[in-house]
Order: structure tokens, then C-alpha cells, then sequence
């Protein structure tokens, strides 16, 4: 529930993607968000209003002369106790209009007389798109301060294939939610590792772990929601980069070594969440291994760089965060490892059940003391323990 206790206008032209328009007041609805629709008649040639009627439990507005408005003032009512008015689809011809003032129906004259943020996603042709008339557009709607979300690139309804796409709804949705969140890291340089790694026996065997580099994920999204410039070393798995993350995938703890020392120097924050292998295979072979050739293949291990240990000790280095993962005596063995690798923060999560959750318990150590955080999911301590790095580092 990230948008909870939001209040959005969601302004919906007439364009294709205004069916994507359903799905994204479902969830943002989802999120907590109470979302108010108002559609320009061109929206409602592609969805009815009561779709939208049926998905945000209100009545929708089309018309400036709506008489369900008893001050007929529908353009101020509606909008003075909004967050936000988000666009979305917003067309060309609105992105137009928006730019000159104009009031020629109840969206646009929200627009005009509203007293909050504007966001828009646009979604048109990608000819339309790039027309400069649009470019220019543009300019002058971001020169407003209007956030401009998108718009995506592919394959559009006229078979065409181009920049111009709408964002998909779940996009648009974590834009909002980053939209909201506090700032807390605005301006600085956060590095996170995450994930497992993967250590060779053979071209195509080897050691690794059951991370599945939720948390980290969680993490880097956070900290970018919180204005950080983030930049994610990540280990082999699943997901896609959150929006707005620089990521580098890597395989091995020595990639990721690289990796993330070719960066420490320039972050502001290092955050290791990832579950590094502590050794790697010093044999590993370059052609698979035969089981026929002759006996049981000797597997010799050598020790991988510790790499928060190696980022701790850079002379002006950034500020660390640390992570352990243990099944029994945490705050000995957390505090052990923070004092080992010299480190102002780690947090410790007691893994009863493996690896891979939605959820985690974190319980943060640090020279102040010792700060368990209930039990959550993974995205809303992250949220948390961004918000415990920001105020350590003097930043909120
Ligand atoms: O990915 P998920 O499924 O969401 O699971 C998340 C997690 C449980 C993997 C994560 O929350 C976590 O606890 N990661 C650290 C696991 C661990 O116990 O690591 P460690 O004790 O080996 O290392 C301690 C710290 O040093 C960690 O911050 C680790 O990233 C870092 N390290 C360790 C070894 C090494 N060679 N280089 C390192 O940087």
C-alpha cells in the first residue's frame, strides 16, 4: 500500500491506450491510492465511464456542465483535494493544449485551475511523437514542471514500431509511488551488490546459493525512490532492473569484485547485499567434466576477495551497510562480522525459512545500538533501512 492516504485525479484522452487506463486506476487502487477519473470525450469513444466508474467506486466526470456538481464548479471541486493529476493516456492533442492554457473542456480546465503536480503519460504515433511540434510541446510542458512519464518504445496499435507507446500501468504506477516518496537521498551515489554468485567447477556445473535477490532488488529500488542515483552489481537472477537503476550483471564473486570496486570510489553509499560465495573452485575445468573419466573429480576451493571488507578500507570511502544472514545466535555473529569488516551498519536477517521470501526480519546493528524492525515485506523494510542510512549519514 504505497500510495495509502493519496488522493489522484486520473486524467484520461482519447487514444488506444486508454483501455491500459482500467488497469492502472485497478492499481493504483491497489496501492492504496483513492483515484478520481475524468475523461475528455475522445476518451470515452475507446472506454465507457463506467469502466472507470465500476474500478474507482466513483462517479466519473466528462463534462465541464455536469449538473451532479451543485456549484457547477466541477473543473475546482475535483481537483482541491488532490495529490496529483496524472494524465494517462495523455495524446498529443492534449499535451497541446496543456501547453497553451487553453479550457476547452473539464480536463483541460482542471488542468489550468489546478493547485498541485502534474504528471504526464504520453501515448501517441511515434511520428506524432517526434513531430517537432510535439518536441516542442515537451520543452515547454518539463520547462513548466510538468513530469513527463515516458512514453515506452515498441511495436504501437498502427502496426508501426517506434517510440510513442503509453508506459505499462505497473511502470506508471512505481513512477507514482517514486513521485511520493521523500527524497531523502536526493543527489547522492548509492552502490548495492545483490543476489547469489555463481563459482565454475566445470563450463557448465557450479557452486552457488539459493539468494534470490528480493532484498537487494527491494534495496535498490528504495534508494532510488528516495532520489539516490543508484547503480546495482547484481549476481545471476530472475527479475528485470527496477525503473531508473543502472544495473550490472556479473556471475562470479570476482566479477562482481571488479565490478564493484571499478565504482566504489565515486558512491556515496555501499550497500552488500548479496550472498557472496566465499570460495571459488581453483580447478575449475575448461571442458565439462566426464563421469567415466576416471574416479571422483577433486574439487579444490581457494578463498574470493571480501569485497565490503575491501570497499570499508578505502581511504574516503563510502559509508557501508552489511548484511548477515544467520540461522541462530544473530546479533553475536552479526556483530562479529560488522567489527570484522569494519563497518558503521549491518543488518541481520534471522533465516528460518532459506533464502527467496517476499518477507524478511531484519534487525539492524550499528554504534547506537541494536534496532529490530517488525517483520514485512522485503519492499517495506528496505524502505526502512533507506530511511535508517539516510539518517546516519546525516541526510533527513
Ligand atoms: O536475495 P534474497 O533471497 O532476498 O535473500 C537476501 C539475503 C538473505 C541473501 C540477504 O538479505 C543477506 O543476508 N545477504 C548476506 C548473506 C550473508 O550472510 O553474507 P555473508 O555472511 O557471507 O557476508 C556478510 C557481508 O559481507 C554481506 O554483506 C556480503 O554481501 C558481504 N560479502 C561477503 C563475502 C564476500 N566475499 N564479499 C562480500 O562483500
Amino acid at each position: 500500500m504505497e500510495l495509502q492516504g493519496k488522493s489522484i485525479v486520473l486524467g484520461v484522452t482519447g487514444g488506444i491506450a486508454a483501455y491500459k487506463a482500467a488497469e492502472l486506476v485497478r492499481l493504483l487502487r491497489k496501492q492504496g491510492a483513492d483515484v478520481q477519473v475524468a475523461m475528455t470525450e475522445g476518451a470515452t469513444h475507446f472506454v465507457t465511464p463506467t469502466t472507470f466508474q465500476a474500478l474507482s467506486g466513483k462517479p466519473v466526470f466528462t463534462d465541464q456542465w455536469d449538473a451532479r456538481m451543485p456549484n457547477a464548479m466541477a473543473h475546482i471541486d475535483l481537483s482541491r483535494q488532490a495529490d496529483c493529476i496524472l494524465v494517462a493516456p495523455a495524446s498529443a492533442d492534449f499535451l497541446a493544449r496543456a501547453v497553451q492554457g487553453q479550457a476547452d473542456d473539464l480536463l483541460a480546465t482542471m488542468v489550468l485551475a489546478r493547485d498541485c503536480p502534474l504528471l504526464v503519460a504520453p501515448a501517441m504515433n511515434r511520428q506524432m511523437w517526434e513531430n517537432p511540434a510535439t518536441r516542442r510541446n515537451v520543452a515547454q510542458l518539463l520547462a513548466d514542471g510538468v513530469s513527463i512519464l515516458g512514453p515506452d518504445s515498441g511495436e504501437q496499435a498502427c502496426g508501426e514500431v517506434g517510440a510513442g507507446r503509453m508506459m505499462e500501468p505497473e511502470e506508471i504506477v512505481e513512477s507514482m509511488i517514486a513521485f511520493f516518496a521523500a527524497k531523502v537521498l536526493a543527489g547522492k551515489k548509492v552502490l548495492l551488490t545483490a543476489g547469489p554468485t555463481f563459482e565454475a567447477i566445470d563450463p557448465v556445473r557450479g557452486i552457488t546459493n539459493l539468494s534470490s535477490g528480493r532484498m537487494g532488488y527491494a534495496l535498490a529500488r528504495a534508494a532510488r525512490q528516495a532520489g539516490a542515483e543508484v547503480t546495482l552489481v547484481s549476481g545471476p537472477v530472475g527479475f528485470a532492473a527496477p525503473q531508473g537503476v543502472d544495473r550490472i550483471n556479473v556471475r562470479s564473486a570476482l566479477d562482481m569484485h571488479r565490478a564493484v570496486m571499478a565504482h566504489a570510489g565515486k558512491a556515496d553509499i555501499f550497500i552488500a547485499v548479496a550472498a557472496v560465495a566465499d570460495y571459488r573452485v581453483a580447478n575449475s575445468a575448461e571442458h565439462k567434466l566426464k563421469k567415466d573419466s576416471g574416479g571422483i573429480p577433486p574439487i579444490e576451493l581457494i578463498e574470493n576477495p571480501d569485497i565490503l571488507a575491501e570497499v570499508a578500507a578505502l581511504p574516503d570511502g563510502p559509508f557501508c551497510v552489511g548484511f548477515a544472514a544467520e540461522s541462530r545466535n544473530l546479533e553475536e555473529y552479526a556483530q562479529t562480522k560488522r567489527r570484522k569488516k569494519k563497518i558503521p551498519l549491518i543488518a541481520g536477517n534471522l533465516i528460518q525459512d532459506g533464502f527467496g521470501g517476499d518477507d524478511n526480519r531484519l534487525v539492524l546493528f550499528d554504534d547506537a545500538g541494536v534496532h529490530p524492525l517488525a517483520p514485512a515485506p522485503k519492499s517495506v523494510l528496505a524502505r526502512q533501512l533507506i530511511q535508517h542510512i539516510a539518517h546516519l549519514t546525516g541526510n533527513n
